[in-house]
C-alpha cells in the first residue's frame, strides 16, 4: 500500500471530516493509495481542537500555529488546505510554490482575481498536483445520472436545474459568522460557498454558461455578533442564476438555472439536480439520498421511474449494496477519487474526479459575471 503524507492546514469542520475519511480507509479495499496525516496547523494554540487530532491520528508528528512550517516540513507531500476564503490565495499559491500538491477548498480564491494568481501559480509548478474538493458528484444517483450523462441519451437538453439550499439563516438570532462577513467570506455571499458544489456536474459534462441574468438578495441585513452587539450581514443569501448554456457539441442552447440559497425554509443541506432532455431525463436530491427519478422517453406513455439506489458507488466500499450512502461516505469517496487521480495521472471515471483548477476558474468567471448583473440589472456574457 503506498502512503501519501498530508499536512492540513485549518483544522475546523473540513480539517476535521477528511481526518475521519482517512481515519476509515480500510473502507475502500481495492484502494492501493492512502493517506496518512503527518501535519496539522491550527491558527490558535488550542489545545480542545489540536487535541481531537492528536487524540485521535497518531501519526500526527507537527502541530503548529505557523503554515509556513508546515508548507516547509518535507515530510508532507500533500497539502489540505480548509481555511476562510480570504486565506486561500495566500496559502494555495505559498503551498504550490514550496513545492507540495494541493487539495484547496471552493471557492479556490475570494474572488476572481485570487482565483487569477492561483491558477497562475499552478501553471507555473505543472508538477503540482492541485484539485478542489466537492463530494455531491459521488453520490450513487449522481454517478447514475453522470453515467447517462456519458452515454448520451438525455438526447437535446431542454433545461438543467441545480440548486443547494440551506435554511439556518432563516433565524435571525443566530449569530453571525466568517461566511457572513465580506471581506472573508467574499462578495460573491451564497455562491462562494455553495456555487462549486452545483457546478461541477455542469461543467464537468462540458456545459458552458454563455452569460447569466442573476437575481441576488440579502435578506436578513443584521446579525448578532454573539457579543451583545449587532452588526451588519452585508453578504448576499440567496441567488439565483439564470444561464443560457451551450452543450458540449456546441450545436444546442438550454437554459440552466442555479440556485444557491441560504434561506431556504426548512432545508438542511438539499443539493439538487435536474436535467431534462427529448429523449431522457433525470432528478435527484439529497433529500431522499437513494432516490433516482428517470423518465426514458421513446413515445407513448411517460413515465417517472422511482428507482431507490444502494451503494453503488465509484470506489468500492466493504458496506454492501444495499445500503445509503452518507455525506462523511460521500467524502470518503472524494478523497479516494483524489489519490486515485494523484496515483494514476486521471480519475477512475470522466465523473469521478474532483473540481479541476480549470473548473474553478469557469464558475468564478460565472459568480463575477452574476456579480456585474444583479449591479446593473442585465444580462451579462460569461
Ligand atoms: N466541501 C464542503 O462541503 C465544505 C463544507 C464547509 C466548508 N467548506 C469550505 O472549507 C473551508 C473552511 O470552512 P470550514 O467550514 O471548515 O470553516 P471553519 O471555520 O470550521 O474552519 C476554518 C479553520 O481555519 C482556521 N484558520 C483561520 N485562519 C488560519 C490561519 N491563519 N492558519 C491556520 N488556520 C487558520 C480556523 O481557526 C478554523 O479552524 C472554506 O473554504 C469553506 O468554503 C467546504
Amino acid at each position: 500500500m503506498e502512503t501519501v503524507r498530508f499536512g492540513i492546514i485549518g483544522i475546523g469542520m473540513m480539517g476535521r471530516e477528511f481526518a475521519s475519511a482517512a481515519a476509515r480507509w480500510c473502507h475502500l479495499p481495492d484502494m492501493n493509495i492512502r493517506p496518512e496525516i503527518v501535519a496539522i496547523c491550527s491558527r490558535t494554540p488550542d489545545p480542545k481542537k489540536t487535541g481531537w487530532y492528536t487524540d485521535n491520528i497518531p501519526s500526527i508528528r507537527q502541530v503548529t500555529q505557523n503554515y509556513r512550517e508546515l508548507i516547509e516540513n518535507p515530510d508532507v507531500d500533500v497539502v489540505y488546505i480548509a481555511v476562510p476564503h480570504n486565506l486561500h490565495q495566500e496559502m494555495y499559491c505559498a503551498a504550490i510554490e514550496a513545492g507540495k500538491h494541493l487539495v484547496g477548498e471552493k471557492p479556490f480564491g475570494i474572488n476572481i482575481d485570487a482565483n487569477k494568481n492561483i491558477l497562475s501559480a499552478i501553471r507555473s509548478h505543472p508538477e503540482a498536483f492541485v484539485r478542489c474538493t466537492s463530494h455531491f458528484i459521488f453520490y450513487p444517483a449522481v454517478q447514475q445520472i453522470c453515467n447517462m450523462i456519458e452515454s448520451d441519451v438525455f438526447g437535446k437538453i431542454i433545461e438543467v436545474e441545480a440548486g443547494f439550499f440551506h435554511a439556518s439563516d432563516l433565524d435571525p438570532a443566530k449569530p453571525i459568522n466568517w461566511k457572513r462577513i465580506l471581506d472573508i467570506n467574499g462578495e460573491y455571499g451564497s455562491m462562494g460557498d455553495l456555487g462549486m458544489h452545483i457546478c461541477h456536474v455542469p461543467f464537468r459534462a462540458g456545459w458552458r454558461p454563455l452569460n447569466v441574468r442573476a437575481i441576488l438578495s440579502n435578506i436578513v441585513t443584521e446579525r448578532p455578533d454573539g457579543k451583545g452587539n449587532i452588526v451588519p450581514c452585508e453578504t448576499w443569501d440567496n441567488a439565483t442564476l439564470f444561464c443560457e448554456t451551450k452543450n458540449a457539441d456546441g450545436d444546442n442552447i438550454f437554459p440552466m438555472t442555479l440556485k444557491t440559497h441560504r434561506i431556504a425554509p426548512g432545508e438542511t443541506n438539499s443539493w439538487n439536480l435536474s436535467i431534462l432532455g427529448t429523449k431522457a431525463s433525470a432528478r435527484f436530491s439529497t433529500k431522499n439520498p437513494k432516490l433516482l427519478q428517470k423518465l426514458e422517453y421513446t413515445g407513448g406513455t411517460q413515465t417517472w421511474q422511482h428507482i431507490d439506489t444502494g451503494q453503488e458507488t465509484a470506489f468500492k466500499t466493504i458496506s454492501g449494496g444495499i445500503f445509503t450512502l452518507s455525506f462523511s461516505d460521500a467524502l470518503l469517496q472524494m478523497w479516494a477519487a483524489f489519490l486515485y487521480e494523484f496515483k494514476h495521472g486521471k480519475p477512475l471515471k470522466r465523473f469521478a474526479g474532483c473540481v479541476t483548477p480549470e473548473e474553478t476558474e469557469l464558475s468564478h468567471r460565472l459568480f463575477t459575471a452574476a456579480l456585474e448583473s444583479q449591479n446593473k440589472q442585465i444580462v451579462v456574457k460569461v
